[in-house]
């Protein structure tokens, strides 16, 4: 029974890390039924004729509003469409980010936008672009032969 024996400083860590895992766990498992979502599940789309769903409207530029816009970003083997947006400085923008044909990532630089383009779904998320200059934008999940070549970017002027 000797050998049994744990020191109780041990013991003090295998229980503190049970209760970790259990809590794990349980996290998993609520977030499974609850909260769990994969990017951009509220808006499907159309994948095939008569599929239900929405259509993704044409890769577009779209101001709505004074400093507000809408992009409609299109990801595909192996470029963005559009691959050039002109915004003045002080404009929000919220991007929605759809895959023509396999998973692709939209990575913006020098912003917090980091997405993943996903077949049959809309990736929504929108950044506000206050310092003039250009931001390059890049597909940063492994895509096929042309991925390093897919990117664009953001040019940002100055309001003068
Ligand atoms: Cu698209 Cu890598």
């Amino acid at each position: 029974m000797n050998g049994l024996r744990i020191d109780p400083y041990e013991r003090g860590w295998m229980i503190a890390s049970g209760i970790i895992l259990a809590f794990f766990l349980l996290a998993v498992g609520v977030s499974a039924y609850h909260g769990f979502t994969l990017p951009g599940r509220e808006e499907h789309l159309e994948t095939s004729p008569g599929g239900g769903g929405a259509r993704f409207p044409e890769p577009a530029v779209v101001q709505r509003g004074p400093g507000r816009y809408d992009v409609y970003m299109r990801a595909q083997i192996w470029a963005f469409v559009p691959s050039e947006i002109k915004i003045p400085a002080g404009s929000t923008v919220t991007f929605h980010v759809t895959s023509a044909d396999v998973l692709h990532g939209f990575l913006i630089e020098r912003t917090n936008i980091n997405l993943m383009a996903l077949p049959g779904r809309v990736t929504k998320t929108a950044a506000r672009f206050d310092t003039p200059g250009e931001y390059r934008f890049f597909c940063h999940e492994y895509c096929g032969l042309g991925h390093q070549i897919m990117w664009g970017k953001v040019i940002v002027e100055s309001r003068s």
